[in-house]
């Protein structure tokens, strides 16, 4: 209630002037948060994902409907009650039952069923099989993703497609539940521990596509980022050539003592680089790191001074991160992260 007197009105006014600032604030943030880097999933830039955008408008039209049809009916409603005299109030409305049934009830009804059966054919429609150019298997990890291909290509956290193609895509994870969505190309499906899913995915152009893990699995959830690259088809099949090649060999001295480096710690543990005898399965392939633009799946940008704290303190980067530190020299980790931002493609 607002209050009376002057000390009164003085703390109302204060009281009211933050709520409209408070408001603005959550209103700006929002709004620029949104538009900051977040793909939409109404910008649609796939087959798959307009299926879905095209059923949340439909299901946003008749909403925006009914919501009219009910404030109207209740404003007029108010209008009218108050017009009327009390004994007027208490009168029967000869048409009031039949008008609550059809509108409350049967059109409420028709709605949802018709709504029901639109949803079950379009997840009919995603889930159908059909010919793919390539097929892809994508591993959920605690926090990354692994990508793997036809052809022996192994990646990380950026898969490539081919623009304008059907790709398959079987899912799976090594430890708890993922769930992988890329807003513009298709709805999201959960990667679960002990079985296969399947989805399909398409970019009309080519272009990079940001997704994102979409079920919470631990404390870096958040930091799950990974990028759909959809290339010219020539590019893709050039692409995937070079990802399947063994690693480049250290061109340099320091490099040299980089893979040494490399070899002969604990990174091979977890680390494969193939063509090298890192052979470990549980971290990302680096076989071919240095053409990624991220590391920590999308946690940071690729450059030398964030893959050396990285590899000095992963922990302070991505806590949680199952990666340890390292007791390496301060040469050691130079000629490492030499010999690791070499591993590019041959061409
Ligand atoms: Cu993986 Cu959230």
């Amino acid at each position: 209630m607002r209050p009376t007197g002057e000390v009164g009105f003085v703390e109302w006014e204060r009281a009211r002037r933050r709520l409209w600032r408070a408001c603005a604030l959550v209103v700006l943030a929002s709004s620029t948060g949104c538009a900051a880097s977040s793909p939409s999933v109404l910008h649609a830039k796939g087959p798959a994902e307009r299926q879905v955008t095209g059923l949340w408008w439909s299901m946003l039209a008749v909403s925006v409907v009914v919501i009219v049809f009910v404030v109207v009916m209740g404003g007029w409603g108010v209008v009218k009650t108050r017009r009327r005299r009390e004994e007027d109030i208490h009168r029967d409305v000869p048409w009031g039952d039949r008008f609550i049934l059809i509108s409350g009830i049967g059109i409420t009804g028709a709605i949802l069923v018709a709504f029901f059966l639109v949803s079950l054919r379009s997840m009919a429609t995603l889930a159908r099989a059909r010919p793919s150019s390539v097929e892809i298997t994508i591993t959920g990890h605690d926090w990354w993703w692994e990508a793997r291909y036809p052809n022996g290509a192994v990646t990380a956290n950026e898969i490539h497609i081919p623009a304008g193609e059907r790709v398959q895509i079987n899912l799976r994870s090594a430890d708890v539940i993922h769930s992988l969505w890329v807003p513009e190309l298709a709805p999201k499906i959960d990667l679960i521990p002990g079985r296969e899913n399947e989805m399909w995915i398409q970019a009309n152009q080519p272009g990079q596509y940001r997704g994102q893990c979409a079920e919470f699995c631990g404390l870096q959830h958040a930091h799950m980022i990974f990028f759909v690259i959809a290339d010219t088809p020539a590019d893709f099949n050039t692409w995937m050539q070079d990802m399947a090649a063994p690693a480049l060999a250290p061109a340099t001295p320091i490099a040299v003592q980089g893979q040494q480096v490399f070899l002969s710690n604990t990174c091979i543990g977890c680390h494969s680089i193939r063509g090298t005898s890192a052979n470990g399965q549980l971290g990302p392939d680096l076989t071919h790191m240095a053409t990624r633009a991220t590391i920590g799946a999308g946690t940071l940008p690729l450059t030398p001074q964030t893959l050396t704290q990285w590899i000095l303190a992963p922990e302070q980067i991505k806590p949680g991160v199952t990666m340890p530190p390292t007791s390496l020299t301060p040469d050691e980790v130079r000629a490492l992260v030499t010999y690791l931002l070499s591993l590019g493609f041959k061409s």
